[in-house]
């Protein structure tokens, strides 16, 4: 607390509790004035504010001092109305309880500025959504409006409230205003039709003459000069330095379009004004004879009639005449001058006063919430303050008891329920003195025997009651009350002080003394029913709701004014008791209205009669805080880990737990029989500032816990949907896996039925199968095709298909053939040609052809170069066609002498060097033998007639099929070919013959054998396959 004061703010004690002389008046009244002259007008006591009416602006309710004051604890900084405000709201936040701010003080002392201070406060700081705005807006705008028609300048204040206001912000569980509430309390009418000197009517006449304009004046009928009006100049000041009429129009203007008024409403309310401004400029006359009222002129009343649209000649009638009613029949009876006046005065009176609880109504609808939900309230009473004028009449006594019952309201909760609590708690006390205002209230309230009950009886009982009548009553009555006196009552001194008509009493505040004039008329607050009759007839919207048929048929006589505003007030005390109570006492420093003067008389004097001492010794010997064992412990058993997160035990013995954890030292707290009671704010404040960081980390921990929850949750969702999920997936599956199924089997069943009837013609039950049979084999034999022409492979058909299989199997061969013989080129032609000879002559015949199969025959093994010049020049001519190298053996001996076999076109040459050595003419060629052994002998037999030739020619040749072949297709005589079995003959010459043995053996040999033969050894099939292998 200390650490955010300024020097300034250091002037005097922000608290009295921290007062030394704290018994001591003048030490209270020095800290206040010490204060005062330092511009702080604001000083605590405990929780209690005291406000001191500084008469001056003072730059202490800006937006920076809002939020500085903003979710800051009570005591941390200086005294201020916006500390009190923010405690009510933040204890409503966490407490989710209600409260009231009931502001008290004399009449001028600063209530409704306070108030609104407050209001403006919430609006501003509270959180709002742009949809609340609107709300906010409203609660701000209703106090222009009130105040245009509800307040006026007295001799105490320029601003004086003449009805009391009760005002509800409702707030949703977030803090933000959502919506309010006003009750209005007993509205001063009597200044309607009469003001006290120096006094004004209510503001909204003068604003309205002010600020209207012309047109709207004109259309009204009225001037603007308040001093044409008789209701608006008895008080004489008409215009007052401190009032700026015509701004505060402005302001009401607005006000009304922002709270919803429609401009219909508008129209009609002004229009009433205006009449009541016209009613009080009706004058009569007396009838000279009869002495009957007699209206001096009706241009008002055309006006009257215009305004409230009422009938005019109704109206004439209504406010000359009275209906009297018998059991029979109703009689008119003229009235009197006086009578007619107090007509005029009465209905004006009942338009503006039901004007004025139908102008509260419509605001209430504009600040109604829509939204059902449970709100929590701050309440704020600003009602009329105490006053005291030279004459005091019905009205001051209505307020002051009022004021009364405020007071013994703060004295029941703050002074006679606290110390009763401490009795009640055995916690030990010295009981502090204080005036308990109970015995007024009782002076004016009790049954039979209290002011307002004699007043009733008066006002009720037949036959002449008047004013002093009802004195006598009071005299008779409560005439030895200590708190009543009367000048017939009173000693010497006191009658000099009073009138005959007078009635004292003695007030918390101080003696008022009353004048009984007028009390029983303004009890009765009558109205004449043919006025009433008149009014239910209008066109104007607001005076049909304000005057209902309904009313004139209620025979039951109605609550006087004094009873209905008692049972008003009753309502109030029960409204605020179930309601969390803050309190501002507002003092007035002089009654000057003068900034800057402290008058010391008039300050005590309300620092006594407030209680402010009593208060102060109270709060000093007790407990600031107090919390029964539940509550206390429910809020802060987060701070100690044996009462968290549940304690079990009995709520006193877990407190007593708990504050011993958290260190309370003994002489800060005491335990009661059901409540702690903590003796310093701070001690509270401590524990709360703990409570606060422990709550955020248990918000935390709540939190994760919650997000732990939701996660889970979460998850088990999805668990469930997936599982739920893969159950439908899997049916499906299942489903799909049976018409499989189902399929599969059919399609089997079909099968097997079709292989049953394969072999049947082509049928219902085969004809499927046989098709799939003959796709099958198709696609299949596609893969399958022979990859070349020796291949020989085929895929084995059905039986069904086997011819068709033959016929593709032609087709296919003869494509591949087709294909092949596309392939070869003119070279290979031959070479193959040469090979099917080769295989008709030796196939199967001569061993050793099967290897040289592969190897193609070549076109020479000789080259040119390799052949003699000469040979070439001999043989060119005949086109040498194939030449290779051989071995000859001669007929005789067979030597064996090596040499060329060079084949032309026409013959074939053994070549040795440079000479031919032989030349057979194919014409001539017999034949050619071979064996049919692996060997390459062959023998070339020529016809032996001839000379020329030398005979059959014995050669031995590596290539001995190519040779041959070569040989026998030149000379086109493929037929001469012999493989012989066994020996070959052969022709010498001259007839004589050798002959030529194969065999086989390990090895090869050539040789002469013994018998004169030659022996051709050649290898083995077996070994030629082994040789063929290894090579
Ligand atoms: N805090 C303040 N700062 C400045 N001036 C103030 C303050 N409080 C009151 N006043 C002045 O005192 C005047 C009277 O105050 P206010 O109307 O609040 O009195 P009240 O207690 O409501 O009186 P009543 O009981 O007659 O309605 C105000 O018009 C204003 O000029
Ligand atoms: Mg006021």
């Amino acid at each position: 607390m200390e650490g955010a004061l300024t020097a300034r703010d250091r002037v005097g004690i922000q608290d009295f509790v921290l007062l030394d002389s704290f018994t001591s008046e003048t030490a209270f009244l020095d800290n206040l004035r010490k204060r005062f002259r330092e511009n702080l007008i604001y000083t605590y006591i405990g929780t209690l504010l005291v406000s001191m009416n500084p008469y001056k602006d003072l730059e202490i309710y800006n937006l920076k001092q809002m939020e500085l004051y903003m979710g800051v604890n009570f005591f941390e900084l200086p005294p201020h109305l916006y500390a009190l405000a923010d405690n009510a709201y933040r204890t409503m936040l966490t407490e989710y309880n209600n409260h009231f701010i009931l502001i008290s003080g004399e009449s001028g002392a600063g209530k409704t500025v306070a108030s609104k201070k407050i209001l403006q406060y919430y609006a501003v700081t509270c959180p709002s959504s742009d949809q609340l705005q609107s709300v906010r807006d409203r609660l701000l705008h209703s106090n222009p409006v009130l105040e245009a028609f509800g307040n006026a300048k007295t001799l105490r204040n320029d601003n004086s409230s003449r009805f009391g206001k009760y005002m509800d912000i409702q707030f949703d569980f977030k803090g933000e205003a959502v919506g309010g509430h006003i009750l209005s309390y007993l509205l001063e009418k009597s200044r309607v039709v009469h003001q006290n000197h120096g006094e004004r009517n209510f503001h909204i006449f003068y604003q309205l003459l002010s600020g209207g304009d012309d047109e709207l004046l004109r259309w009204l009928g009225l001037e603007r000069n308040a001093q044409k009006y008789c209701y608006l100049v008895q008080g004489e000041c008409a215009k007052v330095s401190s009032i700026n009429d015509k701004l505060d129009w402005r302001t009401v203007r607005k006000a009304l379009s922002i709270i919803s008024f429609g401009e219909n409403d508008i129209e009609h309310l002004f229009g009433i004004i205006a009449s009541v401004l016209h009613l009080g400029n009706i004058q009569y006359e007396g009838d000279g004879k009869s002495g009957n009222a007699m209206l001096s002129g009706n241009a008002e009343l055309r006006w009257i009639s215009k305004l409230l649209g009422v009938p005019l000649v109704a109206l004439q009638e209504a406010l000359t005449h009275r209906k009297i009613e018998t059991s029979t029949e109703e009689v008119l009876s003229p009235l009197d001058v006086d009578q007619a006046y107090y007509a005029r005065d009465a209905l004006a009176k009942a338009i503006y006063g039901r004007t004025f609880t139908w102008l509260v109504k419509k605001i209430n609808e504009s600040l109604e919430n829509q939204d059902a939900t449970r709100k929590t309230v701050i309440g704020l009473l600003d009602i009329y303050g105490f006053e005291v004028f030279s004459i005091n009449s019905f009205e001051q006594f209505c307020i002051n008891y009022c004021n009364e019952k405020l007071q013994q309201l703060f004295i029941q909760l703050t002074l006679k329920s606290e110390q009763e609590e401490y009795d009640l708690e055995g916690i030990e006390w010295e009981p502090v003195q204080f005036f308990n205002n109970r015995i007024i209230c009782d002076l004016v309230e009790q049954k039979h025997k209290g002011v307002i009950s004699i007043l009733d009886e008066e006002c009720m009982r037949p036959g002449e009651a008047t004013d002093l009548t009802f004195l006598d009553k009071m005299e008779e009555k409560i005439g030895n009350h200590p708190h009543f006196v009367t000048h017939r009552l009173g000693d010497q001194k006191t009658r000099k002080t009073m009138e005959r008509m007078d009635f004292r009493l003695l007030h918390y505040a101080g003696e008022v003394t009353y004048c009984v004039i007028g009390f029983l008329d303004k009890n009765n607050d009558l109205l004449y029913r043919n006025l009433k009759e008149v009014m239910c007839q209008t066109r104007n919207s607001i005076i049909k709701v304000c005057f209902e048929f309904l009313e004139l048929d209620n025979r039951k006589r109605p609550e006087t004014v004094a009873t209905q505003f008692k049972n008003s007030l009753m309502e109030l005390i029960e409204i605020l008791t179930s309601k969390e109570p803050s309190y501002v006492r507002c003092l007035k420093p002089n009654d000057a209205k003068q900034a800057g003067h402290f008058d010391d008389v008039l300050v005590r004097h309300q620092v006594k009669y407030l209680g402010l001492m009593e208060h102060l010794r109270v709060r000093r010997a007790g407990f600031a805080y107090r919390r029964r064992y539940e509550i206390f412990l429910q809020r802060y058993k987060p701070l100690c880990p044996a009462t968290w997160p549940h304690w079990h035990g009995p709520p006193a013995q877990g407190v007593e737990t708990l504050v011993k954890y958290i260190g309370y030292k003994p002489e800060e707290y005491k335990l009661g029989r059901t409540k702690i009671f903590i003796r310093h704010p701070k001690t509270l404040f401590a524990t709360e500032d703990a409570f606060q960081i422990c709550k955020n980390e248990l918000a935390t921990k709540v939190q994760a816990k919650y997000k732990g929850y939701k996660v889970k949750g979460e998850y088990q969702r999805q668990k469930q949907a997936a599982i739920k999920i893969e159950t439908c997936w899997r049916g499906v599956k299942a489903r799909k896996d049976r018409r499989k199924r189902e399929w599969a089997v059919k399609v089997i069943k079909k099968f097997i039925k079709g292989f049953m009837y394969r072999n049947q013609p082509l049928c219902k039950e085969n004809e499927e199968y046989l098709t799939f049979v003959r796709h099958n084999y198709l696609t299949k034999l596609k893969d399958h095709l022979p990859k070349n022409l020796l291949d020989k492979s085929w895929l084995k058909p059905p039986a069904m298909l086997e011819k068709t299989s033959e016929l593709l199997h032609k087709i296919c061969l003869r494509n591949m053939v087709r294909k092949y013989i596309k392939g070869i080129g003119a070279p290979r032609k031959a070479q193959m040609q040469l090979k099917v000879v080769a295989s008709t002559l030796f196939k199967g015949k001569k061993e050793g052809y099967s290897q040289t199969l592969p190897k193609p025959f070549a076109d020479t093994r000789l080259s040119e170069q390799e052949i003699n010049m000469k040979v070439l020049q001999m043989i060119r001519n005949e086109r040498i066609k194939y030449g290779t190298q051989v071995v000859k053996y001669d007929r005789n001996g067979f030597k064996p002498r090596s040499r060329q076999l060079i084949l032309t076109q026409v013959a074939a040459y053994v070549v040795e060097d440079a000479k031919i050595k032989q030349k057979v003419e194919y014409s001539t060629l017999k034949g050619v033998s071979v064996s049919s052994l692996s060997d390459g002998v062959f023998v070339i037999h020529v016809p032996c007639t001839d000379n020329k030739q030398k005979g059959d020619l014995i050669l031995q040749c590596d290539y001995v099929f190519e040779t041959v072949i070569k040989l026998c297709t030149l000379a086109n005589k493929q037929g001469v070919v012999k493989v012989v079995q066994g020996s070959v003959k052969f022709m010498i010459n001259s007839g004589k013959e050798g002959i030529i043995d194969f065999s086989t053996g390990q090895d090869c040999a050539i040789y002469k054998a013994n018998n004169g033969h030659l022996m051709v050894v050649s290898l083995s099939n077996t070994l030629l396959c082994g040789i063929k292998h290894f090579k």
